[in-house]
């Protein structure tokens, strides 16, 4: 703790995205706000940094054209944004180890699989038309859907083996970062669901439509330098919280704030890492233990060129049995330099966290070159981004519920307890485990006090 006490409205509990519109929401509505953020900097998952002389996004990047609410704020804080480079031919690396260059949106998996993950697709997006994005865990198909791994529901489906690990590495390495066998069905349908459709997921040119002007961390300095003055106290993480249906004292390292109202904004898998007095009552407590954040190591190598564009290639590429399943063109706006990201998710991740730098280096080198060529080896700039590393996330992209937690809790994981309500990507419905989601879940947090209260 420490001895200066501040007098405020409502508490924030983490200065990322959806901490920073909650406060930004309650100050135009003329509340007095402290945000506590435990690292030294804003923006939570989400950071753009020079490393070596290279700007890279390190978290979170991409804009959909579905997250309306990021693009609304975009415009707001005048900030724009520039569309992912696509040109080219895209490389898919078959389960055979063959290498094919292909334009269009579904990739040369051989005319049975791609029938089959047609077909697929079309009954997960049959699910999602049905459940929605709102309350999944209504629907009279969720128990039997949470109660059934990713992996075990897409054998029931189709006996292509191909098939079934396409679009498994679509959502198990490329969206919730766990193995398909550590989340239930319903999970998949609600990450789906949170993009509009399970074939927006999986389209590229939608998902990962356009970047940010300046970074995507740049989105959540601008919404701190928006508030009043002294608003965001850094390097304060909040360690205690005493609270009762009057209000709550939250004790960070450098600053306690005596307030009405907290929104804890952090993802759940970290609430423990605050004490609650009184403790939070059975249901959360145990909610909170069905959640894990995934993990995926987000790569980065630059070029002087981006020497696969001279190649007629868009630097796209995709490979289910690849170290990096995923690589993208991620060249910034008006850089001379090329630039590639891929990512290398959950049980390939740990493979490659064990190993020392050097190794991960050539092997995540090696997996590129697959794709692009030798080119690939010899980059000016080489980083990885490990979240998992970082005390105050523990992992990427997001939290998730366990098999079974989704149904079980989800009615539940909003609810504020006594003045505590809780605001993060994790807990989205539209925008789930994105900035989008974040935003909408700070501002909604926000519309939720504002509402309880006049005056
Ligand atoms: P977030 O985790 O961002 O912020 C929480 C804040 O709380 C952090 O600043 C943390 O330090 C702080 N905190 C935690 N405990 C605290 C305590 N006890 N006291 C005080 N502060 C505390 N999204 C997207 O839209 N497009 C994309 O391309 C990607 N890609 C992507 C890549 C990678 C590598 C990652 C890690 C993530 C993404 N994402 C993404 C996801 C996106 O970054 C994420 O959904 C949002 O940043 C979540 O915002 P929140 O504010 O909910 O949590």
């Amino acid at each position: 703790g420490s001895d200066e006490v501040l007098y405020r409205d409502v508490a924030v509990v983490g200065a990322g995205p959806a901490g920073l519109m909650a406060a930004r929401a309650l100050q135009a509505a003329g509340r007095t706000v402290a945000v506590l953020e435990a690292r030294d900097r804003v923006g939570g998952r989400t950071w753009s940094r020079e490393v070596d002389g290279a700007f890279l996004e390190l978290g979170g990047q991409w804009v959909s054209p579905d997250q309306t609410v990021l693009l609304g704020l975009l415009d707001e804080l005048g900030m724009s944004t520039y569309p992912r480079h696509r040109e080219g031919a895209n490389v898919y690396l078959a389960p055979d180890g063959s290498r094919h260059e292909y334009t269009g949106d579904v990739f040369p998996a051989g005319e049975r699989t791609e029938a089959e993950m047609a077909r697929v697709i079309a009954v997960l997006d049959g699910l999602v038309e049905e459940i929605g994005v709102e309350r999944p865990w209504e629907h009279p198909l969720a128990r039997e859907l949470d109660t059934v791994t990713f992996t075990e529901w897409l054998r029931r489906q189709t006996d292509d083996e191909a098939a079934r690990e396409n679009i498994g590495i679509f959502m198990a390495g490329g969206m919730l970062t766990k193995p398909a066998h550590a989340f239930s069905a319903l999970q998949a349908v609600l990450m789906a669901a949170s993009a509009g459709s399970f074939s927006h997921l999986v389209d590229e040119d939608f998902i990962l439509d356009r970047r940010v002007v300046g970074g995507m961390q740049a989105v959540s300095r601008a919404m701190a330098d928006a508030l009043e003055e002294g608003t965001v106290h850094l390097a304060s993480p909040v360690r205690t919280i005493r609270w009762s249906e009057e209000g709550a004292t939250v004790v960070s390292e450098r600053v306690t704030v005596r307030a009405g109202r907290v929104i804890v904004a952090v993802p759940p898998t970290l609430y423990s890492r605050i004490s609650f007095e009184p403790a939070l009552p059975w249901l959360q407590q145990q909610m909170h233990q069905h959640t894990s954040m995934g993990l995926v190591i987000k790569v980065h190598a630059v070029y002087e060129r981006p020497f696969w564009r001279d190649r007629g290639l868009s630097g796209t590429g995709f490979g289910a049995r690849e170290l990096c399943q995923e690589v993208y063109d991620n060249t910034n706006h008006g850089d001379e330099r090329g630039t590639l990201v891929a990512f290398v998710s959950d049980e390939l991740a740990d493979d490659l966290l064990r190993r020392s730098a050097e190794e991960r280096r050539g092997a995540v080198l090696r997996s590129l070159s697959h794709y692009l060529g030798e080119e690939a080896l010899e980059p000016v700039v080489y980083f990885e981004s490990d979240f998992a590393s970082e005390e105050w996330t523990r992992g990427a992209y997001a939290a998730s519920y366990d098999l079974g937690g989704l149904h079980r809790y989800g009615a539940d994981q909003r609810t504020p307890v006594g003045p505590i309500g809780w605001a993060c990507s994790d807990l989205a419905a539209e925008g789930y485990q994105h900035v989008d989601g974040a935003l909408r879940q700070g501002r909604r947090a926000a519309e939720e006090i504002l509402a309880g209260t006049t005056g």
